[in-house]
């Protein structure tokens, strides 16, 4: 087996949306050899990356094609072949060459959260906690479960960026999903955070600084992330706790976010991510080492990098704008503008196409008073958001 950082130590990373595209940069850095697979030519890592395919990554027979001329099998997006990645990394595929794997983080975990109902099981079985939920198959089963109500129903499978996710005030909303999913109790929380955890092969286990998330009410996806949270000594370290206690029970290889919500001085799990996520997006600019490298880090069993703060930090989602839908408008006076204010760092995904609250790229406001970049972000989201490119123009 070649060394990681051997020339020819070929990694694979299934999807190529702007979590992927984060990745290149510190990939390029440590010289690694990269091969990128997504279901859309025009991906943000596309352009990037001379070895990019493009395939489906829920298709067993394309993943194993692609994983099979890899060393080692890494994801940012959890909506993948388990089956093909299992079967990676036993080695138990068809045709020649036909040796394990290395796939990291496990199939296992990627299995479990994939599912929010295997997801919450494991937190239960942990001792975790985390909201009361029952798993419900169809809509007619709302009725029996009236005393959950208000409650948010969650798609068991393949929801992201709060698509999947709803709040239903009565077992007969209409738009209630009529698919197997979770049904869990509204908490009435104050805070929302997250905090992204590592942990390599040999054990070595790290965490970013805590986040706390403000969500778009419309969208319901995350708004702003301001970093450091305004949590008690004491909360953060029980997160902390937490978030490590997870990592070494799941064995992770890579990287895991844990969204919770605060409630007084309790906390609750609200999902995970197995991979780079949205809430760590500051950390390129706003910690020696970014949530990106630490990936690479983490799954190439090299050492931790230092994830100390280094300036308050807030991010801001570029999202498309409502009502338009078409070619990529990236060209802004306002976005140009911003760039004379120092501590603005901004970050285009490169998406051919905008459509309403489609997440197109991101800044990130770095200032020693935490309160200056909140001020500057708000007026970002009231004012700027990306445009398509009208007929006449194009
Ligand atoms: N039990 C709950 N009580 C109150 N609000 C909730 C509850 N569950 C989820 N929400 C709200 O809905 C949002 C989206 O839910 P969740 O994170 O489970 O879904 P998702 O679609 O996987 O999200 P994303 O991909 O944006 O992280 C949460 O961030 C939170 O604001
Ligand atoms: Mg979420």
């Amino acid at each position: 087996m070649l060394s990681p950082l051997h020339p020819q130590f070929r990694i694979g990373i299934l999807g190529g949306g702007q979590l992927g595209r984060m990745l290149l940069s510190p990939a390029m850095r440590f010289n690694l050899n990269l091969a990128v697979l997504d279901p859309d030519p025009a991906a943000p890592c596309a352009d990037f990356t001379p070895d990019f395919h493009c395939g489906e990554l829920t298709e067993y027979d394309t993943v194993i094609a692609f994983g099979r001329d890899c060393d080692l099998i890494t994801i940012e997006i959890e909506n993948v072949s388990t089956e093909a990645l299992f079967a990676l990394r036993n080695g138990d595929f068809s045709g020649p060459d036909n040796h394990p794997r290395l796939v990291r983080p496990s199939p296992e975990i990627i299995q479990m959260i994939q599912d929010k109902l295997t997801q919450k099981e494991f937190l239960i079985r942990e001792g975790l906690p985390t909201a009361e939920f029952v798993a419900i198959e169809t809509q007619a089963d709302l009725p029996r479960h009236f005393q959950m109500f208000p409650a948010v129903q969650k798609l068991r499978r393949s929801g992201y960026d709060g698509r999947g996710v709803q709040v239903l005030d009565s077992p007969d909303d209409d738009r209630a999903f009529d698919a197997p999913s979770i049904l869990e109790r509204k908490i009435d929380f104050e805070k929302e955070i997250a905090l992204i955890v590592s942990r390599n092969p040999s054990g070595q286990i790290v965490t970013f600084p805590v986040v706390e998330m403000e969500f778009h009410p419309e969208a319901n996806l995350v708004e702003y992330l301001f970093s450091p949270a305004n949590l008690s000594e004491a909360l953060i370290r029980k997160v902390q706790e937490v978030a490590a206690h997870i990592a070494e029970t799941l064995q992770l290889e890579g990287l895991l976010a844990i969204e919770m919500f605060v409630h007084g001085t309790d906390i609750l799990i609200n999902e995970m991510a197995p991979r780079p996520h949205n809430s760590g997006h500051h950390t390129i600019e706003a910690c020696l080492c970014s949530q990106y490298e630490q990936l690479w880090r983490a799954v190439l069993d090299l050492p931790p990098g230092d994830t100390t703060l280094q300036s308050p930090a807030v991010m801001v989602n570029l999202l498309g704008a409502p009502g338009q839908t078409g070619p990529t408008c990236y060209d802004s006076p306002e976005l140009k503008n911003l760039l004379s204010n120092p501590g603005v760092h901004l970050h285009l995904y490169g998406k051919k196409i905008t459509r309403p609250y489609r997440k197109m790229g991101h800044i990130t406001i770095l200032h020693a008073q935490l309160e200056s970049a909140r001020q500057l972000a708000r007026s970002i989201r009231r004012n700027i958001s990306i445009n398509a490119y009208s007929e006449e123009s194009e």
